[in-house]
C-alpha cells in the first residue's frame, strides 16, 4: 500500500458540499482507503477570470494498493461524476482533485507530475495538508535539495496576508477541540455563534457581537435532530450551506463548525443534559424534549469550542434562560451573551423558517410583532391586568387570521412564571402557527418606563 496525500478545491455550486462528496466517493472506492481529512479553508482564486467565487480546498490522506497512474483515472472519474467541466485553465470549477504525492516517489510523466508541481509555493495547499500530513515527507527533486515535511515547506512560505485568511471550515470534533486550542495558546479570546445555518442577518448581528467581544469567531452550523420532535420539520429544515459561508465569511467570521449528525451523536452517545426547570412551560409544553436537545448540543458545542464568550439572539427568549442556567448550573466558564431581536422594518422578527412563508402568511405573520407592541403600549398607558392585555393580543393575532396558537403569556423573564399583573420588568411571548410554519416572538417589557423613553427592547415596524 502506498500513502499519498491528495488535494481538493472547489469553487463552484455547493462548494463545500462538492468536496464532502469527493471524499464520500474516494471512501467508497474499494481500492482506497482514507486516512485523514483536513478542514477546508478558503481562499481567492489564483489566475483564471476575473469575479469567480472564492475557492474551500482541503487535503486528504489516503492509503492504496493502485499505481499512481489508476490512481489518477479514479480522480478524474470523481471529478467528472461531481460535474468537473475542463474550461478556461484556472476557471471556476465544482471540484477539483490533485494527487499531491505518491509516497516518497518522484514521477514525471506527460500526464502525471508528483509531488504537484505547484504544491511547495500555494499555501492554500499546505495549509490544510500540514494539518494532517504529519511524518509524510516531499521528496527532493534535485541533488541539492532535501526532502522535506509539509509542515516546515508551508512554514518557509511568507507570512499570509490578511486577504489570505478565508474562513476555515471545520468537520472533525478533535480537529475543532485542536484548533481552538491553538488559538488560545496564542493569547487570542474565542467567541463562538452555535446556529443551525439557513442564516440571515439575525445571525450574522450575533457574529459582529462575538468580533467585538472575542479575537477569533467560531460559528457553527447544525441542524441538531435531538431537538426535534418525530413530527417536526427535521428534514425539512432549510440547509443553505454555501451561502452561510459566504455570509460568515463577508461577516469576518474566522472558522466554521460544520459537523455531520454522526459526527455530534456517534453511535453509543446516549449521555444527555436534563433541562433547568426554566425549560418546563410554554416551549417545554409544546415541544417536549426539546430542551434537553438544545442544552446536550451547546454543551457539547462549549466543550468542543471552549471560547470565552458565546452569543445567542433574544429571538429564542427561552432557550437563552436555559442555556444561561445551565452554563451557570454546570460551572462553565464561558459569557453567555443575549443579542436583540433583528427585525425587518415592518416589524417581523427574522427566522429562518420565514422562508416558508407565502406572501400572504408573510402579511399575517405581522400580526406577532403588531400583538408584542399593542402589549407594549397598553403597559405603557397603565394597564396592568395579564388576562386583559393576553386577550387584546389574542384577538390581534385572531384579527389577521391566526387560529393555532401555542401561546400568548405573560412572564417574570427570570424564571418563565406567568404573571396576573404586569407589576415590574416582564417578558411577553407568543407562539402560533401561521399556515404550517411555527413562528416564535418575544418582547421585554418594562411598566417603570414611560411611553417616551421606552424606545430600548421595543417592537418597531
Ligand atoms: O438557536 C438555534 O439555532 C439552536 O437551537 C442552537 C442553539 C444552535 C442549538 O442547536
Amino acid at each position: 500500500m502506498v500513502t499519498c496525500l491528495i488535494g481538493l478545491g472547489s469553487n463552484q455550486g455547493d462548494r463545500v458540499g462538492n468536496l464532502l462528496a469527493a471524499i464520500a466517493a474516494l471512501g467508497e472506492d474499494p481500492a482506497i482507503s482514507l486516512q485523514a481529512v483536513s478542514s477546508f479553508v478558503e481562499s481567492a482564486p489564483v489566475g483564471g477570470p476575473a469575479g469567480q467565487p472564492n475557492f474551500f480546498n482541503g487535503a486528504a490522506i489516503l492509503a492504496t494498493s493502485l499505481p499512481a497512474q489508476a490512481l489518477l483515472t479514479r480522480l478524474l472519474d470523481i471529478e467528472l461524476r461531481l460535474g468537473r467541466v475542463r474550461g478556461e485553465r484556472f476557471g471556476p470549477r465544482t471540484i477539483d482533485l490533485d494527487l499531491l504525492l505518491y509516497g516518497e516517489q518522484v514521477i514525471e510523466s506527460p500526464t502525471l507530475q508528483v509531488p504537484h508541481p505547484r504544491l511547495r509555493v500555494r499555501r492554500f495547499v499546505l495549509a490544510p495538508a500540514a494539518e494532517i500530513a504529519g511524518e509524510m515527507l516531499v521528496p527532493a527533486l534535485t541533488d541539492a535539495e532535501q526532502r522535506v515535511s509539509i509542515e516546515t515547506l508551508c512554514a518557509r512560505l511568507p507570512d499570509p496576508a490578511p486577504s489570505e485568511l478565508g474562513l476555515r471550515v471545520i468537520m472533525s470534533a478533535a480537529a475543532m477541540q485542536r484548533h481552538v486550542r491553538e488559538i488560545q495558546l496564542s493569547g487570542r479570546r474565542v467567541g463562538v455563534v452555535p446556529t443551525m445555518g439557513a442564516l440571515h442577518s439575525g445571525h450574522l448581528s450575533l457574529v459582529q457581537e462575538a468580533r467585538r467581544r472575542s479575537d477569533y469567531v467560531v460559528a457553527t452550523i447544525f441542524v441538531n435532530p435531538t431537538q426535534f420532535a418525530p413530527h417536526e420539520d427535521f428534514t425539512k429544515y432549510p440547509r443553505t450551506l454555501d451561502a452561510d459561508l459566504s455570509a460568515l465569511s463577508a461577516a469576518g467570521c474566522q472558522a466554521a463548525f460544520v459537523p455531520s449528525a454522526e459526527e455530534m451523536y456517534p453511535r453509543g452517545a446516549t449521555t444527555t443534559v436534563d433541562p433547568p426547570e426554566v425549560a418546563l412551560p410554554l416551549e417545554g409544553v409544546c415541544r417536549p424534549g426539546h430542551f434537553r436537545g438544545v442544552a446536550t448540543i451547546v454543551l457539547k458545542l462549549f466543550h468542543l469550542i471552549p471560547a470565552e464568550v458565546a452569543c445567542f439572539g433574544q429571538k429564542d427568549f427561552q432557550q437563552a434562560l436555559v442555556i444561561r442556567r445551565m452554563v451557570a448550573d454546570l460551572n462553565v466558564p464561558i459569557e453567555v451573551v443575549v443579542c436583540p431581536t433583528v427585525r425587518e422594518a415592518d416589524g417581523l422578527a427574522l427566522s429562518s423558517r420565514n422562508r416558508y412563508l407565502s406572501a400572504a402568511e408573510r402579511e399575517r405573520a405581522l400580526a406577532l410583532s403588531r400583538a408584542l407592541r399593542q402589549a407594549e403600549q397598553s403597559i405603557q398607558a397603565g394597564e396592568t391586568e395579564s388576562n386583559r392585555i393576553v386577550s387584546a393580543m389574542r384577538e390581534t393575532l385572531a384579527a389577521a387570521g391566526i387560529t393555532s396558537i401555542d401561546y400568548v403569556a405573560l412572564a417574570d423573564p427570570e424564571t418563565l412564571a406567568e404573571c396576573s399583573h404586569v407589576e415590574g420588568k416582564t417578558v411577553a411571548l407568543i407562539a402560533c402557527r401561521v399556515g404550517s410554519t411555527r413562528l416564535i416572538d418575544n418582547c421585554l417589557l418594562d411598566p417603570t418606563i414611560d411611553a417616551g423613553s421606552a424606545k430600548r427592547g421595543a417592537v418597531r415596524a
